[in-house]
């Protein structure tokens, strides 16, 4: 357990004097002791935030060889419901999110992709929603541009102003780091689409993916066209 923690912290990336940790996401200057200092407070919450120690009801709703989802409620027990904010939480600071309110608590489901290790690798939270906007198709950047990748990656998405008729609602899916390219995404939302509404497997068509950062509308267009 020790070691798998020095190996986490190990693993950052320098660059220009700053380190970015590839698992918490904290960018700190190691030589700065009061930075060092943060960083290591930050990079244990975020531990603990994302560490499963299992419980006593659990609801399973898949399993793999490498982990299973977990499905929480707004009415489960409260070690349950905690997890899934502190979970949220480490997403939300990591896409930019200034608050952890969802539109409709009472409503939202979480699902949770734990790990092997027992570490919360993933996180979608389901709202039900009545209709979306779609995001229309970019024109190809132009090559000749010599434009920042920053601004290209973050241009704003042009949307359509027809409302179209969606039942489910995404607004958040998050993946650890190192965790990311193995499909938990997919299996999330695969498996909200089937365990959303009771008895129903939503089409591609009825979800939507609420103000997509530039991972995750790369992530949406391909899942939506596979
Ligand atoms: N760049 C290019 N293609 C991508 C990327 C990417 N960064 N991420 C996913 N894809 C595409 C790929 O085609 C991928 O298939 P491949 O690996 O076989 O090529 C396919 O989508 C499926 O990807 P998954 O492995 O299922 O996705 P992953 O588990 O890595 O999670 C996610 C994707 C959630 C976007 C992750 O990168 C992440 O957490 N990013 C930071 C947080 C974020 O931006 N979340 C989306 C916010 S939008 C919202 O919440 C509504
Ligand atoms: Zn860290």
């Amino acid at each position: 357990k020790q070691d798998s923690d020095q190996l986490i912290i190990d693993a950052g990336q320098k660059q220009f004097g700053a380190t970015t940790c590839s698992s918490c996401g904290m960018i700190y200057s190691a030589d700065n002791p009061d930075d060092h200092f943060q960083h290591t407070q930050f990079h244990q919450r975020f531990l603990d935030s994302i560490k499963y120690v299992g419980w006593k009801k659990e609801r399973v709703v898949d399993e793999f060889w490498d982990g299973k989802i977990l499905l929480v409620l707004p009415d489960d027990p409260k070690y349950a419901v905690r997890k899934a904010e502190d979970v949220r939480r480490v997403a939300d600071s990591e896409l930019g999110f200034q608050q952890v309110t969802l539109s409709r608590p009472m409503q939202a489901k979480t699902y949770m992709f734990i790990n092997t290790q027992r570490l919360v690798v993933g996180c979608l939270v389901a709202e039900p929603i009545r209709q979306a906007y779609r995001v229309l198709e970019q024109p190809a950047p132009n090559k000749d541009m010599t434009k920042d990748d920053f601004m290209e990656r973050h241009r704003a998405w042009c949307c359509s102003t027809v409302p179209e008729p969606a039942v489910c609602g995404i607004s958040r899916v998050w993946v650890f780091s190192q965790s990311r390219r193995q499909s938990i995404a997919t299996r999330m939302l695969d498996t909200a689409r089937r365990t959303f509404i009771y008895g129903s497997y939503l089409t591609k068509e009825e979800i939507a993916f609420s103000d997509p950062t530039p991972d995750g509308k790369l992530f949406a267009t391909k899942y939506c066209n596979t």
